[in-house]
């Protein structure tokens, strides 16, 4: 047993400074971590979560600051420091090597000496499958195992390293709300078990789900810590985001009316050249938000590209307004009327090294008012950018600023201005709120219902379940390629809705 004696903090960091080129990332952090605690550390995208997280972990060096761990002043130069000091972090983009089993797996990572067989590497496996009730088949391979399943193993290899101090960051985002749930009671075996456990999200939810206490950060400050049970939904988002942030959205059942797209026996490759869509039919309507909901990676990417032009369909039809637009380029497919807010914006987006001005016409710039014969009139593409700037609110000095200078969330402010403003039939929105913070959230969630009340068709795909029960009339769930089924939010649980997320079908 590690447990800290006399509930010394396991962790304290002292005035901690980060800066990377531009940017001050962690600014004067303070945090301690409890031995049986689980810890939320909260805030928005670039608050600087995931930097004072590395910092611990040995991944930076602090400018400033100092560390204690378990009351002793430390220096942590590289991931090994952390890891010999109970330290252990499961990032949120982790990889493990692919082609052997979790138990040589492990063994490979801290074999101490030759006198490691798999014999006793997998007996410690079961041990924690016991006290923790982490469920994980020390025989598997790698590569056979969902992200969900790999994420344990990430768990179970900081464990047989010994840790007492566990950073998870972000693990829910690659989860369906079951396997979430299995991890929050594995979370809470730990922390009886007097391990401190940092849980870094930008969810409020997931803190009162499972947090004892949290930290809020925002903008590499930290807000303030308080104890869950004094702290509310509120509070906390005021904390985040620096003002009053209203949750509730207003929503009246759709009226769907003629299709607007319709997508038949759609098969696309995905990169590596297997089928990532695998014979997927549907249609949206005019008057309707039809959500897809999925973990990411199960297809969603590759339905949406090939839906907008960016990406071949191998075979299958996608249909626009009645006009065949399988395989048409993306701006053929745009004059059909469909408007793409994706989830990459910065590569398809928006061009970050042009103006506002000119991104705001990006789709239009080669047509009339904007385009005279042979001459672009700049004074129209400003008049067009500043009209833009007034409705969709975006915060930016000027139309001359660079794209790639606005926030996340007046970046897409402009995208969706932009788009919406061609007056399209279709709206096909990916992720459109993700890295958003609270109040830009909702601005976008509440122009997609008022563009659906105003007969507009929209396909809305999202890993944010709760967003797409929130917005969707109607909800494909994806996985593996496939829609395991199509319902209404009205009708299915969000648990059911979970469990299709993990390939069970559930009839309605
Ligand atoms: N390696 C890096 N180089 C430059 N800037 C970075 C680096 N890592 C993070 N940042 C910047 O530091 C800020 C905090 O980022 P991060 O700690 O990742 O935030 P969070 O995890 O809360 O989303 C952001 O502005 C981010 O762009
Ligand atoms: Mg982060």
């Amino acid at each position: 047993m590690t447990r800290a004696s006399n509930g010394e903090p396991l962790v304290r960091m002292e005035g901690i400074v980060k800066r990377f080129p531009g940017v001050l990332a962690n600014d004067h952090v303070d945090f301690e971590l409890l031995p049986g605690e689980i810890h939320a550390l909260l805030g928005e995208n670039g608050a600087g979560k995931t930097t004072l997280m590395n910092i611990l972990y040995g991944i930076y060096q602090p400018d400033e600051g100092q560390i204690f761990v378990k009351g002793r002043r430390v220096r942590i130069r590289s991931p090994r420091d952390a890891i010999r000091l109970g330290i252990g972090m499961v990032h949120q983009h982790f990889l493990l090597v692919d082609k052997h089993t979790v138990a040589e797996n492990l063994a490979m990572g801290y074999a101490k000496s030759f006198l490691n067989p798999l014999r006793e590497v997998k007996a410690r496996i079961r041990d924690f499958t016991e006290r923790y009730g982490i469920q994980v088949d020390p025989d598997a391979y790698i590569w056979q195992l969902s992200v969900g399943e790999q994420q344990k193993v990430e768990i179970v290899k900081a464990l047989y390293a010994g840790a007492d101090i566990l950073i998870l960051d972000e693990p829910t985002s690659v989860l369906t709300p079951q396997e979430a749930r299995d991890l929050f009671n594995v979370l809470r075996r730990m922390r009886e078990d007097g391990k401190g456990i940092v849980f870094i999200t930008h969810k409020l939810s997931e803190v009162f789900e499972v947090a004892d206490r949290v930290t809020v950060m925002r903008r590499g400050k930290v807000v303030g810590t308080l104890r869950v049970e004094e702290a509310t939904k509120e509070a906390l988002a005021r904390m985040m985001v620096g003002r009053d942030v209203v949750f509730e959205l207003e929503r009246t059942p759709g009226r769907p009316g003629e299709p607007v797209l319709e997508v038949r026996d759609l098969t696309v490759l995905g990169d590596r050249g297997r089928e990532a869509v695998r014979g997927v039919s549907f249609e949206v309507r005019e008057g309707e938000i039809f959500g897809i909901a999925g973990v990411a990676g199960n297809g969603q990417r590759e339905l949406v590209q090939a839906i907008v032009g960016l990406r071949r369909v191998k075979s299958g039809s996608v249909r626009v307004t009645g006009v065949d637009a399988t395989n048409r380029s993306p701006r053929e497919i745009a004059e059909l009327g469909v408007g793409h807010i994706p989830e990459e914006r910065l590569k398809f987006g928006i061009v970050p090294d042009m103006s506002v001005a000119e991104n705001s016409v990006l789709k239009s710039y080669y047509r009339p008012p904007y385009r005279k014969g042979l001459l672009l009139d700049y004074g129209e593409i400003r008049r067009t950018a500043e009209s833009l700037i007034n409705e969709y609110e975006i915060a930016v000095p000027s139309p001359d600023t660079r794209a790639r200078l606005l926030s996340g969330g007046n970046m897409q402010k402009l995208i969706v201005g932009r788009e919406i403003r061609r007056d399209p039939k279709l709206i096909v929105a990916s992720n459109p709120t993700f890295g958003l913070d609270v109040g830009a959230t909702e601005y976008i969630r509440k122009l997609l219902l008022r563009k659906r009340d105003e007969r507009k068709a929209i396909l809305l795909v999202s890993g944010d379940l709760d967003e797409v029960i929130q917005l969707s009339d109607r909800i494909a769930v994806m996985f593996e390629g496939r829609f395991v089924g199509i319902v209404r939010p009205e009708e299915v649980t969000r648990e059911e809705i979970g469990l299709m997320m993990s390939g069970s079908e559930v009839l309605p």
